[in-house]
């Protein structure tokens, strides 16, 4: 039987468009699951003029008949989830088809308190979490204090665990204000609300790998943002790279059949670190402004900078990219010159690889290969022919220099706003 499992991966700092390419890729899914990561994500869709963002929930909610799924490897935010279910209902979108693993791991309230006080107490050299106690709670999980969604759902279990968790991070919590009962009490409502869509959605996934289903395991951050090879300590605490898909979701390994990274045309990164290509002229603000780079979870300003193949080169390996899609082409329209860096360099010498140290990286300067922009609105392109001569060699000088073809270029915000340049199948490779 052939096995249609695609990845759908973030190939630089998070935010490069996972929401609209897996909404358009959706399409012609059975299954759309998240396998890592938390309410860190913001994944937004824009569809038939109206704007819906994600967090928790995987971007093929709004076709009724899909089923999402919210991975082992999540961690959840009851509350949070709570209320985008609620918030998609009131505009009839329907959340039936949500399956939430029973051990997936639960954000707490004091996890959250926990993420702001280690930021605090880090001063400059903080990491710029998204405050969403993501960090904490994959600490409780690594450190088996952790609560998951199945022990949630049963009280006395329930109880003892935010028992010991009190006991255990005593200290951490003094000044929190926060009560054990309260904390149990809030936790116990929710689980009633969550009770219908719990199961054992490892168990749901391997019987529709093997009954042949199309199943699109959607990636939340980026290949920089994965806790072992992004640019640590400046990641996440989840792998949010397509080998993170088999322990996020249960499926085998060999179950994945096709990698989909997500670039934009250009670089961007919220939060702290290095960026080699970023740029804090005119042309930055131009990417900030016209892309409209703020956090879709924190509103943050991103920083931007010209596109990086040094950082996608790495991604592709990391990951097993079989293909490109490359989101906000439009974004870069009305510039007269473009910039690629193809290397750096670092003391004299020409690197083309990803370092793991953070202080060569800050060293690191770009090489740049300069290609001619073009002025012509993109926006109404719905074929690779349709766009000027100079965008098209932009796509083209990717594909020579990565040595992976563009599948997917985006060029607008609006699902319809995309050009299939060729089929992404999981049989392609
Ligand atoms: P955390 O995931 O909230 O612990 O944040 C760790 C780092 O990942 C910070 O630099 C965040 O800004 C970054 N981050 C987490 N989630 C996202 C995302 O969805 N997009 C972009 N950056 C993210």
């Amino acid at each position: 039987m052939k096995h249609n499992i695609t990845a759908v991966v973030g190939a630089q700092w998070g935010d490069e468009g996972k929401g609209k390419i897996t909404h358009f890729l959706a399409e012609k899914a059975d299954i759309i699951a998240r396998y890592g990561g938390g309410n860190n994500a913001g994944h937004t869709i824009i569809a038939g003029g109206e704007t819906f963002k994600l967090h928790h929930i995987p971007s093929g909610i709004l076709y009724p008949e899909k089923i999402c799924i919210l991975g082992n490897g999540m961690v959840i935010d009851p509350e949070v989830l709570r209320d985008e279910c609620e918030r998609l209902k009131s505009r009839g979108i329907s959340c039936e088809n949500i399956r939430i693993s029973d051990r997936a791991h639960i954000i707490m309230p004091y996890h959250r308190w926990i993420d702001s006080c280690q930021e605090k107490k880090r001063g400059d050299l903080r990491l710029g979490t998204t405050g969403r106690g993501i960090g904490p709670a994959y600490v409780d999980k690594v450190s088996r204090e952790g609560i998951r969604v199945i022990d949630m759902l049963d009280e006395q279990i329930l109880r003892g665990k935010i028992h010991s968790n009190f006991i255990e991070k005593e200290e951490l919590l003094r000044e929190s204000g926060m009560n054990e009962k309260q904390v149990f009490e809030r936790c116990l409502g929710l689980a009633d609300y969550f009770r219908p869509y719990v199961a054992d959605t490892s168990l749901f996934l391997y019987n529709a790998y093997k009954d042949g289903k199309t199943i699109i395991l959607e990636g939340a951050q980026g290949a920089l943002l994965d806790l072992e090879f992004g640019t640590y300590p400046f990641v996440t605490s989840s792998s949010s790279i397509s080998g993170g898909g088999s322990p996020g979701t249960g499926l085998p390994p060999y179950a994945i059949s096709s990698v989909v990274g997500i670039s934009k045309a250009y670089t961007t990164r919220v939060g702290t670190g290095p960026f080699p290509t970023e740029l804090s002229d005119n042309t930055g603000e131009h990417l900030l402004k016209t892309g409209i780079e703020y956090g879709t979870t924190t509103g943050r300003a991103r920083r931007c900078g010209w596109l990086d193949l040094v950082i996608l080169r790495y991604a592709i390996r990391i990951n097993g990219i079989n293909s490109l899609a490359i989101t906000k082409l439009d974004v870069l329209g009305g510039m007269d010159s473009l910039k690629i860096a193809h290397a750096y360099s670092h003391n004299g010498k020409e690197i083309t690889e990803f370092p793991s140290s953070l202080q060569v990286l800050s060293d690191c300067k770009p090489v740049y290969t300069e290609l001619d922009g073009w002025n012509e609105n993109i926006r109404d392109c719905r074929n690779a022919d349709e766009l000027p001569e100079t965008a098209r060699a932009y796509i083209k000088t990717l594909e020579q220099l990565l040595d992976v073809p563009v599948s997917i270029i985006s060029v607008g915000p609006d699902k319809d706003e995309t050009i299939m340049c060729s089929k992404v199948t999981a049989a392609a490779h």
